[in-house]
């Protein structure tokens, strides 16, 4: 549950900021998880939050500023909208949503009701991931950026995170590409910008996990892809080689490497073109020299490098000030439609535009989910 590391998040912001916000309400479907996640917040904060069964009671109920939507993917969209309605600002995990349609419906409540809505992504706040935004894009160490690779492949036959519904279309939405590759797919749109087209095949080889890899028991269908290959090409003109597979038998393969006119970058340092090395400490080093005072409080606000709790402090600032969250609504949902692209791409067999995603041309993938949902 991503709600455990929600909580302890909140702890450092409260503690970091005394008076910020107070956790007045938790709800989940299984009460004992809620008595549990309040317990939790009621060891920091004065009083224990109310808990709920119903989240809609507890928007009837109580009054509250915000709430944060930590829910399967398939429930992020119907409670968002809902506490959007309500003239609440909403904090939503990510994936954004679970179909292009329903991350639209979600779009529209916060334009009809002008409100805030975030995401709690956490990636690209990490000073390892600034400083290779501020490498490429600020400090120019590999010059015009060309092309990069991110391969990963490997074998695993585990339920990810412990959690069945993940491996399950109707409920996840896709997917390690929707679920976890939407984490770095967000990094890339800040380093990068905007995606313009994807070219991708999908393939489920193992359909079959389980949840005791010990014993292998408690097996689990899985209708979701272990394998994705796709080409990226990005508004710039920027292409990108991306490989994901868990069906890799043998030995595994892990490479992030970005190439421009210049030189090469990848998570140990730059290789200059001439053959000048800079290891990743000291790139962080002056990365962290070279920004401003202003910057780093943007970046790590009082001193905080946790990227979840940058993430949700951010959100706070932004209800305070009015002013646009780094991870807006609008941003998650840019990064959610990049994946969708990968699997749209593979239902039509053919490479696929962003545009034509996001207006539903391409959506023979998604089209049973909002069936199921009635999106
Ligand atoms: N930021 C990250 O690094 C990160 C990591 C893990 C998960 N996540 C995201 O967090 C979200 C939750 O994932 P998880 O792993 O915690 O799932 P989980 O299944 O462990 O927990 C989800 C909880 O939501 C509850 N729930 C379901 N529908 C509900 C509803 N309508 N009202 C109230 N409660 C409801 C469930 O009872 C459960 O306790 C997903 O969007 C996931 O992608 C993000």
């Amino acid at each position: 549950m991503i709600v455990g590391h929600h909580v302890t998040s909140y702890g450092e912001i409260y503690e970091t900021v005394p008076g910020l916000f107070e956790v007045a309400a938790a709800s989940d479907l299984d009460s004992e998880r809620a008595e549990n996640i309040a317990a939790k917040i009621g060891s920091f904060q004065s009083s224990k939050p109310v808990t709920y069964t119903d989240y809609k009671e507890m928007l009837e109920k109580e009054e509250l500023d915000a709430v944060s939507v930590a829910t399967p993917h398939f429930a992020h969209h119907q409670p968002s909208i809902d506490a959007l309605n309500k003239g609440l600002n909403v904090v939503v995990e990510k994936p954004f949503a679970i179909t292009i349609k329903a991350g639209l419906k979600m779009l529209q409540a916060v334009k009809k009701n002008n409100r805030i809505l975030a995401c709690a992504e956490p990636m690209r706040r990490s000073v390892g991931n600034r400083t290779i935004d501020w490498a490429i894009n600020r400090a120019g160490l590999i010059g015009e950026p060309r092309f990069f690779f991110y391969q990963h492949a490997r074998f695993s036959l585990g339920v990810v995170v412990g959690t069945p519904w993940r491996h399950q279309k109707l409920m996840s939405g896709g997917g390690w590409v929707h679920d976890g590759e939407v984490h770095y797919i967000d990094f890339l749109r800040m380093v990068f910008g905007d995606v313009a087209e994807v070219y991708a095949k999908i393939r489920n080889f193992e359909t079959t996990r389980y949840l005791d890899t010990q014993n292998w028991k408690n097996p689990v269908p899985s209708d979701v892809e272990d394998t994705a290959f796709a080409i990226l090409t990005f508004e710039s003109g920027l292409l990108a080689s991306f490989t994901w597979t868990h069906a890799a038998t043998g030995k595994p393969l892990d490479i992030v490497r970005y190439y421009g006119s210049e030189g090469s970058l990848d998570n140990e340092g730059v290789l200059s073109k001439s053959g000048e090395y800079t290891p990743m400490s000291e790139l962080e080093n002056k990365f962290m020299e070279s920004i401003t005072a202003k910057e780093k409080e943007k970046f790590f606000p009082h001193g905080m490098t946790n990227p979840s709790a940058i993430a949700f402090y951010n959100f706070f600032d932004s209800i305070r000030t009015g002013e646009k969250p780094e991870i807006s609504g609008e941003d998650a949902f840019a990064a959610q439609a990049i994946c969708e692209a990968v699997y749209e791409s593979d239902a039509c067999g053919q490479a696929v535009r962003m545009e034509d995603v996001i207006s539903g041309r391409f959506n023979a993938f998604q089209r049973e989910i909002d069936e199921r949902w009635n999106i």
